[in-house]
């Protein structure tokens, strides 16, 4: 059950640095991967967190189960059903997506993917027909779905990005009628681009072709072509209201085409997820100045003004999912937040259900197998097989267990870079089926993003492409990568990274995030206190597995966490849980974020169970414990403190090996709560309860529990 330390080390003894004073401290070199680190100004960086916790493992308990065969009900292809044409499957692996301030993406997947010689699909695909337009029917009640909603097309436009956006396309994926196939290869994180203002959408519906062309020998021929990949916006506030249910269905009518789409889906709901505090407060503001000039702007901007505190807001986070037995386990568990109650330990009664899902990485797994499903050849070295078809059914189960229900955001981990054997299209099946680019529209504008209303919020500021206005705002999707992301709710700032960009000086990743970090000092402290941070691989990890893995790229980042006053970083990674105190620099402190671990959300390769430390090992055998460092690790050499520890380190508070998700409750301004929710062998336990606290309270961060 939950922890209650309540201890506490020179509680609010000094305020927190404003941004201005934050801002103020030098910025790093600009050609450094080891930028100066800032000093902390708040007083109390002497104090020290309490001794951390370790939960060993209970070997009473599985460390993991394999995937689920491709036969289970929850990942198998829906039955054809009887109807016109040739075969009237109704569309699959419905999801929705969390979209710009308050909209959302209904994203599902129409007509049969293949598997085959790549030449035949790619005749396939060159020969296929589009399919009829992509429809959402939607309303307030199952009964009445009055309204529709069709693919965003070319008069829509994503926002240009300031770092010299590529035009709107997405590497590799393939529009109606088979189109350009040609990539532009790399990591999608590409440099340079002609920095235009504004560019369109990639065109709807899409399908890709994944290739496998040079591992080919002796493992036959199985390259994947897929079906249709739909993708729909819906507006807010024009379109669907904060907080209240949406029942929908999607489709494209009661005919089926010749590919083999057509029909309807079941209804679903989801309740539209608030719009970003700092948006709505902006529009209020526009109101009051008199900026709504007719009836039809002061309608809107009445239906913007906060009718309630932003607070509390829920949010959700899983991460390594996977598709297994304890898969499925956690995703039930994050249906049930916030419906309370239930088995003992489950979160307290009242809570808030979540508004948001985020994925930190690890989606699906598809790459531990052959392109032919059998398992993989890890010691083949070059082969960058996946089999697609488990991308298939791990969207058919989470449609099933939430995702249709629950709006979800993710980031990439290194099981979804997916490279295709050249080397390029990388994230290829992530970014055909979660729809970035129609993501980072400004959902709220009632036309296109580059008419967004003026604003100094961070999300609609920063989509318009009139970005000038606020230089400081990032975009909602970086073109130039659009792995890399920012959604605005409520009163937070959720920024997604990609630990397998590159991070150097100078790179997209870091140009991007610098511009991401930097929310206006009067937003942060009026309606967008909190900021998130999501990554896959962790920089604070004491496990043995991963240890310091991606060190250089804390070296790089981590002082701008710092200057921009980041309170929390969630990733995955590895396959256990962990929380940090406030951390900068491998030292406890009051001006780095917490760092949790979730990389358990209950994919196939089982638990880690063994710490860097060597906690739990004979005193004699701990030395041996800790890793070694990789060969030229020269980020490892220079990192402040020992490399090896020989009990937790000072920075972990929590640590314990199991599946389950996480919640973080915003509470106010100033506090929000984090709860792991272990679903170790599918019990349903609240087993870590730790309160953030920010503003006046920073230095307060060292308090456990506090209850
Ligand atoms: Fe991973």
């Amino acid at each position: 059950m939950a922890l209650s330390l309540s201890l506490s080390f020179k509680k609010n003894q000094a305020p927190p640095p404003s941004p201005a004073a934050a801002a103020a401290i030098p910025d790093d070199g600009p050609n450094s991967l080891y930028p100066p680190m800032p000093a902390c100004p708040l007083a109390c960086d002497a104090a020290r967190p309490p001794p951390g916790l370790t939960v060993p493992f209970d070997t009473k308990h599985a460390t993991g189960s394999d995937d689920l065969p491709l036969s289970d009900a929850l990942l198998s292809a829906p039955s054809p059903s009887a109807g016109p044409g040739p075969r009237a499957a109704a569309p699959e692996q419905v999801k929705v997506q969390l979209a710009v301030d308050g909209g959302v993406v209904v994203s599902w997947v129409t007509g049969e993917a293949a598997v085959g010689r790549a030449s035949g699909l790619r005749r396939q695909l060159e020969a296929s027909k589009p399919p009829p337009p992509s429809v959402v029917q939607f309303g307030s009640s199952p009964e009445t779905l009055d309204r529709d909603a069709t693919a965003p097309s070319d008069p829509l436009v994503v926002p240009g990005s300031p770092d010299g956006g590529a035009d709107g396309a997405v590497d590799g994926l393939l529009p109606p009628g088979g189109g350009n196939s040609k990539t532009k290869g790399g990591s999608g994180s590409g440099g340079g681009g002609s920095g235009r203002p504004s560019s369109p959408l990639p065109p709807q519906p899409r399908r890709y072709l994944q290739s496998y062309p040079s591992h080919q020998a002796g493992r036959g021929t199985h390259s994947y072509l897929s079906g249709w990949n739909h993708h729909v916006l819906l507006r807010s506030p024009s379109q669907i209201t904060p907080g209240e249910r949406v029942y929908y269905r999607v489709g494209s009518g009661p005919e089926a085409d010749e590919e083999g789409g057509g029909g309807w889906s079941e209804v679903r709901s989801f309740v539209a997820p608030p719009r970003s505090a700092a948006a709505v407060a902006a529009e209020a503001r526009a109101r009051a100045r008199g900026g709504a000039k007719d009836q039809k702007g002061e309608a809107a901007a009445a239906a913007a003004t906060p009718s309630s505190s932003p607070f509390p807001l829920m949010l959700s986070f899983i991460g390594d999912l996977g598709t297994t037995e304890n898969s499925t386990s956690t995703l039930r568990h994050v249906a049930a937040t916030g419906k309370g109650g239930g088995e003992a330990g489950a979160e307290p009664d009242g809570e808030p259900p979540s508004a948001a899902l985020f994925v930190v990485g690890d989606l699906v797994y598809a790459d531990n197998y052959a392109p032919d499903g059998g398992p993989r050849d890890f010691t083949r070295r070059g082969e960058n097989a996946t089999f697609q078809p488990r991308w298939d059914a791990w969207g058919r189960m989470v449609s099933a267990l939430g995702f249709a229900e629950l709006p979800v955001a993710a980031i990439v981990g290194n099981h979804d870079v997916e490279a295709d054997g050249e080397g390029n299209r990388a994230y290829k099946s992530f970014l055909s089926r979660f729809e970035q680019a129609a993501a980072g529209i400004d959902a709220s504008s009632s036309s296109t993003a580059s008419s967004s209303p003026a604003s100094s919020s961070p999300a609609s500021s920063s989509s318009s492409s009139s970005s000038s206005s606020s230089p400081s705002a990032a975009p909602p999707v970086s073109l130039e990568d659009p792995t890399l992301w920012v959604k605005d709710i409520g009163p937070a700032r959720v920024v997604g990274l990609n630990t397998y960009a590159p991070y150097h000086p100078g790179s997209t990743q870091k140009r991007w995030l610098e511009r991401a970090l930097r929310i206006p000092p009067e937003v942060r402290n009026s309606t967008t206190p909190w900021l998130v941070v999501l990554m896959h691989a962790p920089w604070y990890t004491s496990y043995a597995t991963h240890y310091r893995e991606v060190e250089c790229m804390r070296a790089s980042l981590e002082p701008m966490f710092a200057r921009a006053g980041v309170d929390v970083v969630v990733s995955g990674h590895v396959h256990a849980y962990e929380r940090t105190s406030r951390v900068l620099d491998h030292s406890p402190s009051p001006c780095g974020p917490v760092h949790i671990t979730i990389g358990d959300g209950g994919n196939a390769e089982r638990l880690y169970t063994t710490f860097a430390d060597g906690w739990g090992v004979p005193e004699a055998k701990r030395a041996r414990a800790c890793p070694s460092k990789r060969s030229g690790d020269e980020c490892a050499a220079k990192a402040p403190g020992p490399y090896c520890y020989s009990e937790q380190p000072p920075w972990s508070a929590f640590r314990e090996p199991s599946f389950g998700h996480g919640t973080l409750a915003f509470e106010s301004a100033e506090k929000a709560t984090w709860r792991w929710h272990r679903n170790q062998d599918g019990e349903r336990v609240v087993s870590d309860e730790f309160a953030i606290l920010r503003g006046a309270a920073t230095c307060a961060g060292f308090v456990d529990g506090g209850e």
